[in-house]
């Protein structure tokens, strides 16, 4: 997919700019031309020497080089390329591009091209929530930016833990691929694709919730797949912290029954995969206002019991769509989230589902599935049951896109 194409790749200032190192070798594996523009900042970070002799090419680090705008220029610069991928991009570079600013050579040929742009936010996890910065994405993704991470984790320079690291090569790869539409000639083109993701939060009151502990990565990373294969996705998913998979239609939703109606809603598809952690049951009344603890000192002495919860079932979503007479997806894939006796459930929850395959995954604390980034999986069919290794979720993703596409029957 990346075979023949142009990347512009704009290094700006962040510790993760040695990350961008990786995805020049590995985008030039994979048979791509990659151009570099280094930032003043950037190149407080990665030297030109070694972007250049990664890239087998001149870097471009001024604006106002005689030399380059004689031989090159900016605007030809940014144009040639198929795509801008600005990794890492800071808070600064975001806020420059969201106001049209241009004082440098990254940010004017960021405004000159007419080519897609994606970025790879890289920052502290503060500056990331910042409500300015927020709204500085927001204002992209608005006009079409596309964005890959950032993700969760420690932060190198300062030993803080969030949301604001810069997205591994690997997801920028696949996400660079997806952009070019993994699609076209790929072993999915011409399908459609329903895959569920995340938890779902199910109100007790306007402040509490029930939910559970997925993190929407193992869903995610089946939808990034499907559609790197050319499958028209839609990624339904409960509220994570995920990026947006690039080239999936994402519908962000709360509860179950948002989810069924959006699951139904996206329906004529060839293929749904239920990898969403859906609760099973929902407080049968949320109340309106927030419940009060009792008084400390009223009657009870603050002392009376906490309300009960009462529960009622939530809709099943896969036994939904694999029971359909009409309409049904022709292969209908579910997850099964098991603590004990893993196989021996997940063989009688197909059953009981009607769904023509099931993942099964071990959820034990000390399997770390949920929130971790690799998984042991089970995949049951009518057939049997197959084993396989534990390796990253992406890579279960990629195995399952697989054995979708050589499964389904021809369109
Ligand atoms: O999100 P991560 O942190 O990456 O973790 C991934 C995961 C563990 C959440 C994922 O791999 C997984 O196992 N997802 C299914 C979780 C689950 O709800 O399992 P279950 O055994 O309770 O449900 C079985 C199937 O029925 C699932 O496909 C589920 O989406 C579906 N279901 C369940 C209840 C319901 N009301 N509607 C449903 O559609």
């Amino acid at each position: 997919m990346l075979d023949g194409k142009s990347i512009l790749l704009v290094v700006t200032g962040g510790i993760a700019a040695y990350k961008c190192l990786e995805v020049i070798r590995r985008v030039r594996e994979k048979g791509a031309r990659v151009r570099c523009i280094l930032t003043r900042g950037g190149a407080n970070f990665v030297t030109p020497l070694a972007l250049g002799a990664l890239s087998e090419d001149r870097v471009f680090q001024d604006l106002f080089s005689l030399t380059d705008e004689h031989e090159i220029g900016h605007i030809r610069l940014s144009r040639e390329a198929d795509v801008v991928l600005v990794a890492p991009a800071s808070a600064n570079v975001l806020a420059k591009m969201a106001a049209g600013q241009a004082d440098d050579l990254a940010t004017t040929a960021l405004l000159a091209t007419d080519k897609p742009i994606m970025v790879a936010p890289a920052m502290n996890p503060a500056m990331w929530a910042h409500p300015a910065t927020r709204a500085n994405m927001a204002i992209l993704e608005g006009r079409g930016v596309h964005r890959v991470g950032p993700t969760e984790g420690a932060m190198a320079e300062s030993g803080e833990w969030g949301l604001g690291r810069m997205a591994e090569p690997d997801a920028i790869v696949a996400a660079l691929e997806s952009l070019f539409g993994g699609a076209a000639d790929g072993l999915l083109k011409d399908r459609r694709a329903l895959v569920t993701s995340g938890p779902t939060h199910e109100a007790i009151d306007p402040v509490r919730y029930l939910a559970n502990r997925s993190s929407g990565k193992q869903g995610h990373a089946v939808a990034t797949a499907l559609a790197r294969l050319g499958a028209a996705t839609t990624l339904v998913s409960g509220p994570t912290h995920q990026p947006a998979p690039a080239g999936v239609h994402l519908v962000r939703v709360e509860t179950a029954r948002e989810m069924l109606d959006a699951c139904l809603a996206a329906l004529p598809v060839d293929v749904a995969v239920m990898a969403a952690a859906v609760a099973d049951w929902r407080p049968a009344d949320a109340a309106r206002n927030k419940l009060k603890k009792p008084a400390k000192g009223g009657k009870s002495g603050g002392k009376s019991a906490p309300p009960a919860l009462k529960l009622v079932e939530n809709p099943d979503i896969l036994a939904t769509l694999g029971g359909r007479n009409e309409g049904r997806p022709q292969l209908v894939v579910g997850f099964a989230a098991e603590t004990d006796a893993v196989v021996e459930n997940a063989v009688a929850k197909r059953r009981a589902k009607g769904c023509d395959w099931l993942v099964a995954n071990d959820v034990s604390a000390a399997a770390a599935t949920f929130g971790g980034d690799d998984n042991q999986v089970h995949l049951i069919t009518a057939d049997g049951v197959e084993e396989w290794p534990k390796i990253s979720k992406s890579a279960v993703a990629e195995r399952l896109a697989q054995r979708i596409a050589e499964t389904l029957e021809p369109a």
